[in-house]
C-alpha cells in the first residue's frame, strides 16, 4: 500500500513561498505506487497552488472549513469553495482548532459531514492531551473522539484518521515507537469495532506530532503507521522530502 506523506503548513507560507515549495515536492522523485504526498497550505493559496501543479501531485487540502455550503458567517469557508479552490482533502477536529477555536466533538462531526457532502476527504483529527494521557484516559479519549465524529457516517465513507497526541504537536516531543504502536493498534480495533476496517483494509492512519528526519525512520517502520501529518518539518522540502523518503524505505522494507 502507497504510504502517505502530508503536509500541514499552518498558518505559514505566501504565493511565492509556497510555489516554490510546491515545485520542489512535485519534481522529487520517488518509485511509483510508492507515497502519496498531501500539503495543507493556507486558504489564501490554494487556488495558485491548484493552477501550479502541473500533473494531481502532490494533492492539495485545506486545514479547516464550515460545516454549511453557504450561508451568513462572517469569515467562514464552506467545503464546497474549498473544492472549488482546488482542494480534495481537508484536515478536521485539528487539536488547534479544538483548543484554540472552541471546536468540540459536535462540531467536528458536523463539518464531518460537511466535507463529505461536498466531495472532499476528511482527515480526521484526534488525539490526547498530556493531563488525559497522565490520568490513562488515551484509549478513551481516542475512542470518543472517533465514535463522535463518525456517528451518522456510512462506513464506507472516504476517510483518513490521524493519530496526534496533543503534547506532541509543535513540542519537539516525539511519541515514542512503542506509544505509537499502542495508540494506532487501538485506533484500528476501534475502527473494526465501528465496522470500518478489516483484515482486507482500512482507513489509513497517519501519526503527527514533532515528526522530523531523525525519528521518521522509527515510527515508519512500524505496520500500524500509515504515514505521517507532518507540520513544522513540512515548510522546508529537505525536511519535509527526508521524511517522505524514510516512509519510502521502510515500506520496502515490510
Ligand atoms: P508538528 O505539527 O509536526 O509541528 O508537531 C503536527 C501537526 O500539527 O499536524
Amino acid at each position: 500500500m502507497s504510504r502517505i506523506l502530508a503536509g500541514n503548513w499552518k498558518m505559514n507560507l505566501g504565493v511565492a513561498e509556497g510555489t516554490a515549495l510546491l515545485r520542489a515536492i512535485g519534481d522529487h522523485a520517488v518509485p511509483a505506487g510508492s507515497l502519496t504526498t498531501v500539503v495543507f497550505p493556507p486558504l489564501t493559496i490554494l487556488a495558485a497552488l491548484a493552477r501550479e501543479r502541473r500533473i494531481q501531485d502532490p494533492k492539495l487540502g485545506v486545514q479547516n472549513c464550515h460545516a454549511e455550503p453557504k450561508g451568513p458567517f462572517t469569515g467562514e469557508v464552506s467545503p464546497e469553495m474549498a473544492r472549488e479552490a482546488g482542494a480534495e482533502l481537508a484536515l478536521v477536529g485539528h487539536s488547534e482548532r479544538r483548543r484554540l477555536f472552541c471546536e468540540n466533538d459536535a462540531s467536528v462531526q458536523a463539518k464531518m459531514k460537511g466535507v463529505l457532502r461536498a466531495g472532499l476527504k476528511p482527515v480526521l483529527c484526534i488525539g490526547e492531551t498530556l493531563a488525559e494521557r497522565e490520568r490513562r484516559e488515551t484509549r478513551d479519549v481516542l475512542s470518543r473522539q472517533l465514535g463522535r465524529a463518525l456517528e451518522g457516517i456510512p462506513a464506507r465513507a472516504p476517510l483518513w484518521v490521524a493519530y496526534e497526541p496533543v503534547w506532541a504537536i509543535g513540542t519537539g516531543v516525539v511519541a515514542t515507537v512503542d506509544e505509537v504502536a499502542e495508540a494506532h493498534g487501538w485506533v484500528l480495533e476501534e475502527l473494526g469495532r465501528m465496522g470500518r476496517g478489516s483484515a482486507a483494509g482500512h482507513p489509513p492512519v497517519l501519526y503527527g506530532g514533532s515528526v522530523d528526519p531523525k525519528n521518521a525512520s522509527g515510527l515508519a517502520a512500524l505496520p500500524e503507521v500509515d504515514g505521517f501529518l507532518v507540520g513544522g518539518a513540512s515548510l522546508a522540502a529537505e525536511t519535509f522530502l527526508a521524511i517522505g523518503d524514510a516512509l519510502v524505505k521502510a515500506e520496502h522494507a515490510i
